[in-house]
């Protein structure tokens, strides 16, 4: 494999300093960008002095800031867009935020790559893009602008809809990602990092709803694989891939039977506090994998084993108090 200069933006964020670290160590040149909006500075603490990688302090909204960077790197050739607000929640309480960052920054940067001529663009999308579709498993095609729930998921929903209409890159719609450096003292992080969090404080779980709700869980490893393959950087070189591609494992589970298995794993007391149902939760989700399975990607962490090493990079982060 050819090595290639990369850019990552919110590579101070969970899932772009793991895609950042496993670029680094496939030899790969990386030109990071985050403002820290909700990323941190810590999260880079294994790659920060990394002499293949550049880090920039600055928003994805300014203009110009790919064809800068092209200036500076000639040789920057893929383009990794996972900075965006993540919050649904926030995104509601500021629609047009979400917009100017979640989509139209995208948009300009897409625009942009095209045009500089680079390889591949891969943008992180999402399952929150199918608004409260209800056929399982969720396929690519059921998106639809009509049936969103968000700000968070209309400018999500766009942004993949251009990428694919353009036919240059690709948006990875992914589910419910979840290991080590997930915030959990987010107010609005994963149910996976809360659990834990509360697990390891000996404190009771809270679920909303009966607790029955599933959800199609990968493991933020299988997420980094899926990335590789999206720019043609895997083994394999399939890619750069094209068009829009679920990312999950393709199967699901409870919020109960999954706080029953982080109380196992954190000896937390298992008691469950039962709180009513939040208003737009839907009841059940997980992917239909054939499109991206078809291009060479299979989520190979299973579900126990990633919550293990989530459970113990947690503990020791406690401990580090
Ligand atoms: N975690 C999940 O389960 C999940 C599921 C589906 C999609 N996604 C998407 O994956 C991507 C990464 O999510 P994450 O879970 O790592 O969240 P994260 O909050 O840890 O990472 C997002 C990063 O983007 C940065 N950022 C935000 N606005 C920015 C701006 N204007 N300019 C520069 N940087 C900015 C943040 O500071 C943060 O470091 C996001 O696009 C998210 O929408 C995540």
């Amino acid at each position: 494999m050819d090595k290639k200069t990369c850019l990552v933006t919110g590579c101070a964020g969970f899932v772009g300093s793991h895609l950042t670290a496993a670029l680094l160590a496939a030899g790969h040149d990386v030109v990071g960008v985050d403002n820290f909006f909700t990323g941190y500075e810590h999260n880079m603490a294994g790659f920060r002095d990394h002499p293949g990688f550049e880090f920039h302090e600055v928003s994805i909204t300014e203009k110009g800031l790919l064809e800068r960077f092209k200036d500076n790197h000639p040789e920057l050739d893929v383009v990794f867009q996972l900075a965006a607000i993540v919050s649904v929640p926030y995104s509601v309480e500021h629609p047009e935020l979400t917009m100017e960052v979640n989509f139209e920054a995208n948009e300009r940067m897409h625009a942009s790559a095209r045009k500089l001529g680079m390889r591949g663009f891969v943008f992180a999308g999402s399952a929150a893009e199918y608004g409260e579709e209800d056929r399982l498993p969720v396929r690519e095609e059921y998106a639809d602008e009509a049936t969103q729930l968000s700000p968070y998921g209309i400018a999500k929903y766009k942004s993949s809809f251009l990428i694919e209409a353009s036919g240059f890159g690709c948006s990875l719609r992914f589910f419910n990602i979840f290991g080590p450096r997930q915030d959990p003292t987010s107010q609005y992080s994963g149910v996976i990092s809360k659990f834990v969090d509360f697990g390891l404080a000996g404190k009771n779980m809270v679920i909303f709803g009966d607790g029955e709700q599933t959800r199609d869980f990968i493991y933020v490893d299988d997420v980094v694989s899926a990335y590789l393959i999206a720019a043609g950087l895997d083994s394999e070189g399939r890619g750069p891939l094209t068009g829009i591609y679920n990312v999950g494992t393709g199967s699901s589970i409870s919020v109960l039977r999954l706080a029953g298995i982080v109380a196992k794993l954190t000896s937390a007391p298992t008691e469950i506090e039962f709180r009513p149902e939040r208003a737009g939760d839907i009841k059940h989700s997980y992917a239909d994998v054939t499109r991206i399975t078809g291009k060479g990607f299979k989520a190979e962490v299973p579900f126990e084993d990633g919550l293990a090493r989530t459970v113990r990079w947690a503990a020791d982060e406690s401990g580090k108090d």
